[in-house]
C-alpha cells in the first residue's frame, strides 16, 4: 500500500514506555509511503535509541535544539517547513502540557510551536494522569488550538493498572494517519454494510455457502470510516480484521444477516450490500451430523430473502449501492440488477478480473449512466467508490 506515498512526517517520540511501539509505528509508517522523520526528546532516548529509529526510518535522528548538523542552526524550523504533519507518539502527559501552553524548551515542543501544519497527539499514561483534572483541561485546550488526538484506547497499563490512557497500537495509529489525510467526504453520516459470505448449515458441521474473500467490503468499510462515516459492518465468516473505527456485528447465515441489518438501520443515511448472500438455504438443518449411508441424499433448498432488495423496498430507504459479482455480460446485469432492486448505484465487476485477489476492474452504474473505474487496488477503488457515492447523496 502507498497511502502515504509523499507524505512527509516528523514523529515525535518523548519519554514514556509505549515508546518501544513507535519503532514498530515508524516501519509501518514507512511501509505506507511515508518519509517520517523521527525527533526524540531526552526522555524518548532513555526506551529507544536514535540508531533504531534511524535504521527504520532511513532517515537522520533528531534530538537537540542545538544540532550542529544543521547548517543553519535552524532544525526547529526547518525540519517541519515542508511536512504533511507532525505526529507526537508516544505523547507524555508533560509534553501536553508544554504544548497546550505554548512552551519551547526543546527541540520537539520548538517544533511544534514553529510549525505552519497540523499537530497529531496520541498520549500514552497512565490512567490516572490522564484522567487528572490538569490533564484533561490541557486535552481541552490542544483540542481548541485544532490539535488532533488519537486515543488514548483502555487497557491494562505497563504500570499493571487497568483503564483509559494506553497509547493505540501502531497498526490504528497508522490507520489513523491515513485517515487523517483522507477528505471527510462522509462527515456525519451513517452507513451500514454487509460483507463476506453466507453460510446457510445443512448440519452442525457442513453447509452450503458462496466464495467470498470479504476484501472488497472490508476496504469499502475502512473507506467510508476514513471519509468520517460511522459504519456497521454485519460480515458473514471471513478472516479479516476489522478496519479501526467499525463497528463489526458478526453473523453466519442470510437470515441472521437480515435481521443484523434491519436491527442497525434505523438513522441509517447509506447501505451498501456487498455479501454474497446465498441465494438459497437448506429447508430444515439437521440437529445431529447427517451420517454417511452410500443412499443418494437429497437436500431441498427454499430461497433467502434479498436483503438488498428488502431495504429499498423500505416506504424511506436510505442510499442503497448494489455490487454485482458477474461472470459474462456485465453492463446488461448490472444494470438489469440496479433497476429490479431499485438502487440508485450499483458496483459491477467480472468475477474473472477481482474474486478473492488484491486488485479488482469495477464499473460503477447509476442514473447518469455508466462510470468504468481504471483497474486499482482494492483500496484505491474503494475511495473512489466513496467519493462517487458521497457525491450521489442528498445534502445533509
Ligand atoms: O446475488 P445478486 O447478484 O443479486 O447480488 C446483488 C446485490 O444484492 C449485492 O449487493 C448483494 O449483496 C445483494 N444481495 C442481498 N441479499 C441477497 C442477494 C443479494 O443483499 N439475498
Amino acid at each position: 500500500m502507498s497511502e502515504l506515498k509523499g507524505r512527509k512526517l516528523v514523529l515525535g517520540v518523548t519519554g514514556g514506555v509505549a515508546a518501544y511501539k513507535a519503532a514498530e509505528l515508524v516501519r509501518l509508517l514507512g511501509k505506507a509511503g511515508a518519509d517520517v522523520h523521527v525527533v526524540l526528546t531526552e526522555g524518548g532516548a532513555r526506551f529507544v535509541t536514535a540508531v533504531t529509529f534511524q535504521a527504520l526510518s532511513g532517515n537522520r535522528v533528531w534530538t537537540d535544539l542545538w544540532d550542529p548538523r544543521m547548517d543553519n542552526n535552524m532544525a526547529h524550523i526547518d525540519l517541519t517547513r515542508d511536512a504533511d504533519a507532525i505526529l507526537i507518539s508516544p505523547a507524555t502527559a508533560d509534553v501536553m502540557a508544554k504544548l497546550a501552553h505554548g512552551l519551547a524548551d526543546d527541540l520537539l515542543t520548538t517544533l511544534c510551536l514553529a510549525r505552519d501544519c497540523p499537530l497529531l497527539v496520541a498520549p500514552a499514561m497512565n490512567r490516572q494522569m490522564w484522567e487528572h483534572l490538569a490533564t484533561q483541561r490541557n486535552v481541552a485546550q490542544l483540542s481548541a488550538d485544532g490539535v488532533t488526538l488519537f486515543g488514548p484506547a483502555a487497557g491494562e497499563q505497563a504500570c499493571g493498572e487497568v483503564g483509559l490512557g494506553r497509547m493505540l497500537e501502531p497498526e490504528d495509529l497508522c490507520e489513523a494517519v491515513i485517515g487523517f489525510f483522507q477528505p471527510r467526504l462522509l462527515a456525519g453520516r451513517r452507513v451500514v454494510m454487509t460483507a463476506g459470505p453466507t453460510f446457510e448449515a445443512i448440519d452442525p458441521v457442513r453447509g452450503i455457502t458462496n466464495s467470498s474473500s470479504g476484501k472488497m467490503a472490508y476496504g469499502l468499510a475502512r473507506a467510508c470510516a476514513q471519509a468520517g462515516a460511522e459504519v456497521t459492518l454485519v460480515s458473514g465468516p471471513v478472516a479479516l480484521p476489522v478496519p479501526a473505527g467499525v463497528r463489526r456485528v458478526s453473523v453466519r447465515s442470510a437470515l441472521e444477516m437480515r435481521e443484523a441489518v434491519f436491527a442497525a438501520l434505523p438513522g441509517a443515511d447509506v447501505f451498501i450490500g456487498v455479501a454474497a448472500v446465498a441465494d438459497y438455504r437448506p429447508a430444515t438443518s439437521a440437529e445431529h451430523k447427517i451420517k454417511k449411508s452410500g443412499a443418494e441424499l437429497s437436500i431441498t433448498l427454499t430461497p433467502n430473502p434479498d436483503i438488498l432488495a428488502d431495504v429499498a423496498n423500505l416506504p424511506k430507504p436510505p442510499f442503497c449501492v448494489g455490487f454485482a459479482a458477474e461472470s459474462r455480460d456485465l453492463d446488461e446485469y448490472a444494470e438489469g440488477k440496479r433497476k429490479a432492486k431499485k438502487l440508485p448505484l450499483i458496483v459491477g465487476n467480472l468475477v474473472q478480473d477481482g474474486l478473492g485477489g488484491d486488485d479488482n476492474l469495477v464499473v460503477l452504474y447509476d442514473d447518469a449512466g455508466r462510470h468504468p473505474l481504471p483497474r486499482a487496488p482494492k483500496p484505491d477503488l474503494a475511495r473512489a467508490i466513496v467519493a462517487h457515492l458521497a457525491g450521489l447523496l442528498p445534502e445533509v
